[in-house]
């Protein structure tokens, strides 16, 4: 049973593309399944640093394929652009190596305006997007309005026809916002271009997956974006618009269950959020300050795709126990663990507590969210540098404790963390 599904265990950015490009050393294929340019996925590797957000984060491996899934949204140009800067990095991206389900849905230039358009319509209560057309491309899909990959496989003219049809239907939306249309066929004519250099890459993924399960190989499923930011099991409407949980994974490769071997989550030591929308642990002042760092190092939390600078907080077990819950998850890894150095104490949000209430999960409303006071339970930090650790003998006492008892408090092994961004600084418990 060949499957590990690596999942976002918190809003996202816990470092998933660095433990893909680890898990990716001993397995066949890497296949993203869900989101689409809104990712950015980071991996450090010998002074190099790739910023990754459509292509799968096993692309370094030479021996792996990367796969993107039909559960996908695709802008054909930003792929391109990112397939060119890999190449010029002397990554070698062929079809070979490179898989593109003919299933994924186009992101149209019409979609991107029409992110613009929701988010600035919605002022003070605005998402946060990162207005990279995602939630339209996703609302044409379950509308059944879609363009769809596999349109690229068709003669020039049609899908050119699809490309202008689609995005007149798209300008009625913009019209009646009160913004400018776009011209369709100007649109359309610089996807033409991005269709031709992808056509070789496109196929039948479901069927590619399958077939090379059933011989035995072994995939990765790269998870994007976060649980907590799932359209079904994230805080509503502060979600995308597609499902990172690890039942995305199936249907977002068209893959079977009984193949899964492993559900791995990933969380940050601490917490961060990019976007708006609740989060009980925020806090601002000289701890927020310490997680983000000033952004003069590539790890410091300033979006990878917008730059944004990220929202800090502690560790928020109540949301990493329900990622566990609604994943299932088989396992925990936690990044950043060398952040946590220097704080003389830290701190676990391990309950809420909503309107003289405890909760042990996430309520089930915003409202009651907004309201959620967490219960704070404090330990000791320690001082020294971990960058260097790599047996969980090496971690200072107080550093295996914060791992032990987070793992106690999901209910789930923790047996990996990372203390340095770059691919080897890992510590695992080999005592497992
Ligand atoms: P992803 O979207 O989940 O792949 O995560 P991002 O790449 O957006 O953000 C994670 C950031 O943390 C990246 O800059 C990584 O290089 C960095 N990172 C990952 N693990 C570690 C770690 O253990 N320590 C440090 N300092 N940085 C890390
Ligand atoms: P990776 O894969 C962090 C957030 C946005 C916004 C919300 C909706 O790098 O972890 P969208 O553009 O998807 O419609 O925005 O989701 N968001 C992410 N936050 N990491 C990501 O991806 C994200 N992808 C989307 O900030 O709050
Ligand atoms: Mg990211």
């Amino acid at each position: 049973m060949p499957i590990t599904i690596l999942i976002g265990a918190q809003w996202g950015d816990e470092g998933k593309g660095r433990v893909v490009d680890w898990l990716a050393a001993s397995a066949d294929i890497v296949a993203r399944y869900a989101g689409g340019d809104n990712a950015g996925h980071t991996v450090a590797l010998d002074g190099e640093v790739y910023k990754l957000h459509l292509i799968p984060s096993g692309i370094l491996h030479s021996n792996v394929v990367s796969v993107m899934g039909n559960g996908m949204v695709i802008n054909p140009i930003s792929l391109v652009r990112e397939i060119d800067a890999l190449r010029k990095l002397g990554v070698q991206i062929t079809p070979d190596r490179l898989v593109i389900s003919s299933r994924a849905h186009i992101i149209t230039p019409a979609h991107i305006a029409l992110d613009r358009a929701r988010e600035s319509a919605l002022g003070e209560s605005k998402i946060g997007t990162t207005l990279r057309g995602i939630g339209p491309a996703y609302l044409d899909k379950t509308g059944r309005a879609g363009i769809r990959t596999g349109d690229m496989l068709l003669d020039v003219e049609e899908f050119a026809e699809r490309l202008v049809a689609a995005i007149e239907s798209s300008n009625e939306d913009l019209y009646a916002q009160g913004l400018e249309s776009l011209d369709a066929r100007e649109a359309a004519q610089n996807y033409l271009d991005a269709a031709d250099f992808l056509r070789p890459y496109i196929r039948d993924v479901s069927i590619y997956l399958y077939e090379a399960l059933k011989a035995g190989k072994k995939v990765v499923c790269e998870g994007a974006q976060g649980t907590l930011l799932d359209i079904d099991h994230g805080s509503y409407p502060f979600v995308t618009s597609s499902s990172p949980t690890a039942g995305g994974a199936l249907t977002g490769l068209g893959v079977g269950p009984l193949f899964v071997e492993r559900v791995l989550g990933v969380a940050k030591a601490f917490s961060t959020r990019v976007g708006g929308g609740p989060m009980p642990t925020e806090l601002d002042g000289p701890v927020a300050g310490h997680f983000r760092g000033s952004g003069a190092n590539f790890w410091d939390e300033f979006g990878t795709t917008t730059g944004r600078p990220r929202r800090c907080g502690w560790l928020d077990v109540v949301m990493l126990r329900y990622a566990v819950g609604v994943n299932g998850l088989s396992e925990l890894m936690l990044t950043k663990m060398d952040i946590l150095s220097g704080l003389d104490e830290l701190k676990l949000a391990t309950a809420y507590e909503i309107d003289g209430e405890r909760f042990e999960y996430p309520p089930v409303t915003n409202a009651q969210l907004e309201r959620a006071r967490p219960i704070y339970e404090t330990l000791p930090g320690w001082g020294v540098d971990i960058n260097s650790c790599r047996h969980f003998s090496d971690l200072p006492a107080a550093a295996r404790n914060y791992i032990r008892r987070v793992a106690e408090l999901c209910d789930v092994p923790i047996d990996i963390v990372s203390v340095g961004p770059e691919r080897d600084q890992l510590v695992i418990n080999h005592a497992q």
